[in-house]
């Protein structure tokens, strides 16, 4: 479809479907390039829709081979069939079946949606409008059906076959070299969590017991020869179970659970009625292939795709405007989950970093858009970190706004009222209204006026009346189609922090703040706290209470005072980074003197050294947190206008040196103390140990590079698992020398035949800070590693340069015109993995004139090529717009 003729979709148009289809029989031929397709569809007229209307079924790249009504074949006069749809001109005005046979090819589905073979395995992904590939349907999340489905295939090729629901039957197909297996849903479900997967596959398996009683049996699927490691996801799957049913009162409703590792996957994972298909990256684990991280991202994206059992398949969206109905609920349901198996401080800042870098920067963007968009023309460029992220962070206001009773009664109130349904925002907010007695159509902006809010924050001090007040003000800046904004409905968590620590607070009228909350919903706020006794620090947005920008002008001491005495862990981590942002911000501007980083870095230096000697022990993970500065990209965001992004870089890479230089007597020590003895364990006290070891090779790296490099070796070279290996060899990146290219190759060679490994090998290649990384990467594509055909390898390389600030970056554009380039070329094949990666132009409009010209072409040269997919051309035409 060519960019112009997309047409815009509306929320403001949704009109119910004009027919219903209460079962769908599906009888699956599986072959490499003919896969026969028969669905026998039970249609009757939906008393909501309108009574005159044809009957128009979804395709997309489809060829019909028959096709009969009430069993009886369809005259070629009563019906128009093409690639794109079906379109029975007069259907009958009762209920009648359907029978539809198409024939399709999976092996030629290089974009990964519908059904296709990855690494010679079928399977499908039919989320967002994927199902319309396999058959003519009314593929829309409000027409949901009970599904039976009889998968044939090959024996050989195919000895495991799996569907959706029960399984029913199996059997030999006779005569042949084929077998079947019949599968059931008894669950009414929208087509888009239709799945399918066959192929030779191991598994490992596991009974569970719900707390209803109910027998479960869990099984993970993967590759030949991979069993060994799927226990994690195994392990993880169980216990997001139990939590479920142990905090969200969740139990789990069918008597199978499977989970199935495909190597070629555009996303992370799929949440499919009781058969989630998974990436392979969010399912295998071992020691020497999975990095800590890895552990606890396939733990989180376990339960994510669990917990959308409730939030998404038994209640699922209207329409795809209510997508963060189910993403950011089941979001604060997986961080929630973690938060509970790992720390809970360590996690929010994790998350709030990912927040930040990814979603702040969306927000402050062309690509901005609200938590619910009101209009698109590609769903599949909806799948965001604003859909997600940010719509996670509504929860978590919400529950912060009415408190932790009225939100377990709303979510209590919205299982049981729209159950079965197909639901939107209102019918979910209601739940919350009734169960607090509050009034949420305020609050409701949150999913209606996209950009992040600002809050100007200042405090005075009056000694002698013993009185501390608070001015806050907000503001939001224009968005696309936004230019004026509304005040939002800001939870913000404070606190005053005294010598001793949490002075009492006191207010004349008790409106605010008794608990520590305040609710900032108008354009500004002034707060009076009696009786405060010295002069405080204000701790404000505790637990980051709100998705907002905080500008607050403390002094470098008051924000080290706050970094020792705020009883707020996220706060006392975000008072250094205040201290470095600020720094940054002022060094890395336009013409910026960087010798005044000194000052600040001495005192960063003397911080965290007091840190390290006192605390750093107690708890590493939180301590690696700490010592992490902001990231230069969140630097370029603070800074926000003609950004000159190596200027940022050298502030950034003095700041970490100096910091590195100041504690180094210290670290060698400490990495000692931190070395764990005995074999590698994957639980979050192991890994916070090792994240703080590795973040002091970091700097032990810039400080002293001979000193880093043979470090980086030794780590490299006696390191038991991937977590230390690749800290070691992303320290070294930070060494340029022959040291780095002998460890580099010495990676590739250890890790041979590990793709998701060399994936971490290829993105830290990709990271490199300097101007030959490009070459690199260009040298790099033609890897035996690397494919363009697979979304990982991609992601690693090609996204992981996009990710370089300064090389994507480059003054002399090249590194826009490489990856427009690769975009262009990948576009023909997979549109999806393709659209997401011009997604990385989404902060051009903030830099220097030069650069922004140079992105503007590069950007332009996407859109004006021929034939671009839906999903590339409207990224390119908002990016530009
Ligand atoms: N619904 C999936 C999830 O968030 C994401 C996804 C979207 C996967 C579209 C594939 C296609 O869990
Ligand atoms: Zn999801």
């Amino acid at each position: 479809m060519r960019t112009d003729d997309a047409p815009l979709i509306r929320l403001d148009d949704y009109r119910p479907s004009d027919w219903l289809i209460d079962t769908v029989d599906l009888d699956i031929s599986l072959h490499p390039t003919q896969t026969r397709v028969r669905s026998l569809l039970a249609l009757r007229p939906n008393p909501a829709g309108q009574t005159d209307a044809p009957l128009v079924l979804d395709g997309d790249e489809l060829a019909l081979k028959a096709l009969s009504l009430d069993g009886e074949p369809l005259d070629a006069s009563a019906y128009a069939a093409g690639p794109q749809g079906l379109t029975l001109h007069a259907p009958p005005r009762r209920g009648f079946t359907l029978t539809i046979e198409t024939e399709i090819d999976p092996a030629a589905n290089t974009k990964l949606m519908g059904l296709y073979r990855s690494s010679r395995v079928y399977c499908t992904q039919c989320e967002a409008d994927g199902f319309r590939r396999i058959t003519y349907f009314l593929d829309r999340p409000d027409v949901m059906s009970v599904y039976t489905v009889r998968l044939e295939a090959a024996k050989a090729e195919a000895p495991v076959l799996l569907s959706n629901g029960n399984l029913v039957a199996t059997g030999e197909v006779p005569g042949s070299d084929r077998h079947f297996a019949l599968w059931h849903d008894p669950h009414p479900k929208p087509a888009y969590l239709f799945a399918l997967v066959g192929g030779a596959l191991d598994h490992v398996r596991q009974d569970y017991v719900t707390a209803e009683g109910r027998k479960v049996e869990l099984a993970v699927y993967v590759e030949p020869g991979k069993a060994d490691r799927a226990g994690w996801a195994l392990d993880s799957l169980a216990r997001c179970m139990r939590w479920d049913e142990k905090v969200f009162g969740r139990n789990y409703d069918l008597d199978v659970f499977n989970v199935v590792a495909v190597s070629d996957f555009n996303m992370g994972a799929m949440e499919n009625k009781g058969l989630n298909i998974f990436n392979d990256k969010y399912v295998l684990a071992d020691p020497q292939i999975a990095t800590d991280g890895d552990y606890a991202s396939i733990e989180a994206i376990i339960a994510h795709e669990y917990f959308h059992n409730w939030t998404g398949n038994r209640i699922t969206c209207r329409d795809w405007f209510q997508l963060c109905l189910k993403e950011g609920l089941t979001v604060f349901r997986d961080q929630e989950f973690s938060s509970d198996e790992r720390s809970r401080p360590v996690k929010r800042i994790a998350d709030v970093r990912t927040l930040r870098s990814t979603q702040f920067s969306e927000d402050a963007g062309p690509l901005a858009h609200p938590v619910r968009p009101r209009a698109y023309k590609e769903i599949n460029n909806f799948y965001t970190p604003t859909v997600y992220e940010k719509g996670a962070e509504v929860i978590r206001m919400l529950k912060v706004l009415i408190g932790d009773d009225a939100f377990k009664r709303g979510m209590d109130l919205y299982f049981e009222r729209c159950d079965g349904t197909a639901a939107t925002i209102e019918e979910f907010l209601a739940c919350f209204a009734e169960s607090s007695g509050r009034d949420l159509s305020h609050f409701a902006r949150w999913y209606e006026q996209a950009g992040t809010p600002t809050i100007v924050a200042s405090g005075r001090y009056d000694a002698a009346a013993q009185r501390y007040t608070l001015d806050l003000a907000q503001s939001t800046p224009p968005t696309p189609g936004q230019a004026e904004k509304e005040p939002m409905v800001l939870p913000v968590r404070l606190g005053l922090v005294g010598a001793e620590g949490d002075l009492p607070l006191r207010t004349q009228s008790n409106a605010y703040a008794g608990d520590g909350l305040v609710v900032f919903d108008g354009p500004s706020l002034s707060i009076a706290f009696e009786g405060v006794t010295e002069p405080p620090i204000p701790s404000l947005l505790r637990g980051f209470s709100a998705p907002a920008r905080l500008e607050l002008d403390l002094s470098e001491a008051d924000l080290l005072r706050q970094f020792t005495r705020d009883s707020d862990s996220f706060n006392r981590w975000q008072a250094l980074q205040s201290i470095a942002t600020r720094a940054l911000v002022a060094a890395g501007r336009p013409g910026a003197d960087p010798g005044a980083l000194g000052a600040t870095a001495a005192e960063l230096g003397r911080a965290l050294g007091g840190f390290l000697a006192a605390d750093a022990l107690a708890d590493p993970a939180f301590a690696a947190q700490v010592l992490r500065l902001p990231a230069p990209a969140d630097i370029a965001r603070e800074i926000g206008k003609d950004v000159d992004p190596d200027a940022i870089f050298s502030a950034h890479r003095a700041l970490s040196t100096a910091i590195g230089s100041a504690l180094l007597p210290r670290l060698s020590g400490l990495r000692q103390a931190l070395e764990t003895k005995g074999p590698y364990r994957a639980d979050a006290a192991s890994a916070g140990r090792r994240a703080l070891r590795n973040e002091l090779l970091g700097l032990v790296a810039l400080a002293a590079p001979a000193e880093g490099a043979a470090l980086c070796e030794q780590q490299f070279e006696t390191g038991d698992n991937l977590t230390d290996r690749l800290a070691a060899l992303a320290a070294m990146t930070l060494i340029p020398g022959e040291r780095r290219e002998r460890l580099i190759a010495r990676f590739a060679e250890a890790y041979a035949g590990e793709p998701l490994v060399l994936d971490k090998w290829l993105m830290a290649q990709a990271l490199i800070a300097e101007p030959a990384t490009l070459e690199r990467v260009r040298g790099l594509m033609r890897h035996p590693a690397f494919s363009l055909g697979n979304p990982n390898r991609v992601r690693a390389l090609i996204g992981g340069f996009a990710a370089n600030l300064t090389q994507f970056n480059r003054a002399d554009g090249e590194g826009y015109g490489f990856v427009a380039d690769i975009v262009v070329a990948l576009d023909r094949t997979n549109p999806q993995v393709a659209s997401r990666l011009l997604g990385s132009f989404k902060s051009w409009r903030m830099l220097e004139p030069g650069r922004r010209r140079q992105a503007q072409e590069a950007l332009g040269l996407v859109a004006r090529t021929p034939n671009l997919s839906r999903d590339v051309s409207d990224i390119a035409e908002r990016a530009l717009a």
